[in-house]
């Protein structure tokens, strides 16, 4: 079958499409005839093997092991032994290592039934970010009716899904993204924007609840003054250019600036489990959140499809399609 593979570290120029044999399912898993899958910052990370951490979580000293894509929607082809929740011909999404190939192998445990209102695209776009900005505002956040939330990065493919979270669960959403993008972001729900080419939105007179950052472009204590005396910052971007050492300060000084009766400040990694993705299928199904597409790459396109979400400009989510 024809996959995505990354032949090195480096520039998109490292990733190519090769033929390799097509995976066999373990028994809690199954194979998928893949029709979609979604690009995230991961895929550059990896791909980039920096920061050099990543090179120990994902493999090799000279490649990453995975290939491109977590992000998956398909057909099921055959099911392992011991799956019980899935058959043969259901139409799925979720998580899976090397997604951008024709098919992939998936755990049961990492997948949902696909909203029958919802196209095979727009399922792959949700998983990692959708995820992301379900756990990050309702498990970090605690976002409730009437809360203010201002969502950092709300035009790309965490911030969009978050601003529509938002919303579902009643806040008072303020984006902040580019002149470009601020009639988009107020079509998908927030209420206000700040463009951040004009104003610094840590020198705005509002204050909030829940500060959603998915860009990490300030340092953090310079958030305290536009977070209300109980207010929770939610990290959930990282610094793009980011070293071993920044990716260790990044997950130390949240907890040094927490304080046990007031302001908090937490970074967290986004857990592919068996309820939330079936909670975002009900959110599409109902129609509070709505995937947004920015592009649609062919499988051998992968690269280009890559290098555009390394650009940081993204509308919503880039999708392969093989
Ligand atoms: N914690 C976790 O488990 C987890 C999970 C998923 C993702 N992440 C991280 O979360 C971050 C966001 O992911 P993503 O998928 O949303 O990335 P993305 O789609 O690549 O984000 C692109 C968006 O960022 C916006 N942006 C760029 N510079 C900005 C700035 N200075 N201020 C405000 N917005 C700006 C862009 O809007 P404009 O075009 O308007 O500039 C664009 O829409 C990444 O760092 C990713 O690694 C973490």
């Amino acid at each position: 079958m024809k996959a995505a593979t990354y032949v090195a570290y480096g520039s998109s120029e490292v990733v190519q499409i090769r033929d390799v044999p097509e995976p066999v399912p373990n028994d809690d898993e199954v194979l998928l005839r893949v029709r979609a899958a979604a690009i995230n910052p991961l895929d550059w990370r990896m791909m980039r093997g920096s920061p050099s951490a990543f090179r120990l979580l994902y493999g090799g000293l000279r490649k990453p092991k995975a290939r491109p894509g977590r992000d998956v929607a398909g057909e099921i082809e055959a099911v392992g032994k011991s799956v019980t929740a899935f058959k043969p011909g259901d139409a799925v999404f979720g998580a899976c290592s090397g997604a951008c190939a024709e098919y992939a192998c998936a755990a049961e445990s990492r997948l949902a039934h696909k909203p029958p209102g919802a196209s095979f695209e727009q399922a792959a776009a949700v998983p990692v970010a959708g995820l992301t900005a379900l756990q990050g505002l309702r498990d970090f956040g605690r976002v409730g009716r009437g809360d203010t939330v201002l969502i950092n990065g709300a035009a790309g493919g965490v911030g969009t899904f978050a601003v529509q979270i938002a919303k579902s669960f009643g806040a008072e959403v303020t984006g902040v993204c580019s002149t470009r993008n601020l009639e988009f972001v107020r079509s998908i729900g927030a209420d206000s924007t700040v463009d951040y080419l004009a104003q610094d939105f840590t020198k705005g007179e509002r204050d909030y609840d829940v500060l959603f950052d998915c860009v990490v472009n300030h340092r953090l204590d310079e958030y305290r003054g536009i977070l209300r005396p109980n207010g929770v910052c939610v990290i959930v971007g990282a610094p793009k250019h980011l070293s071993t050492v920044g990716l260790l300060k990044y997950l130390v000084v949240p907890k040094l600036l927490s304080r046990s009766d007031g302001q908090r400040f937490v970074t967290f990694i986004t857990k592919m489990n068996e309820r939330d993705l079936p909670a975002m299928a009900d959110l599409m199904t109902s129609g509070e959140v709505t995937p947004v597409i920015d592009c649609v790459y062919p499988l051998s396109e992968t690269a280009r499809a890559i290098a555009y979400v390394e650009g940081g400009h993204a509308r919503g989510k880039v999708i392969i399609v093989p």
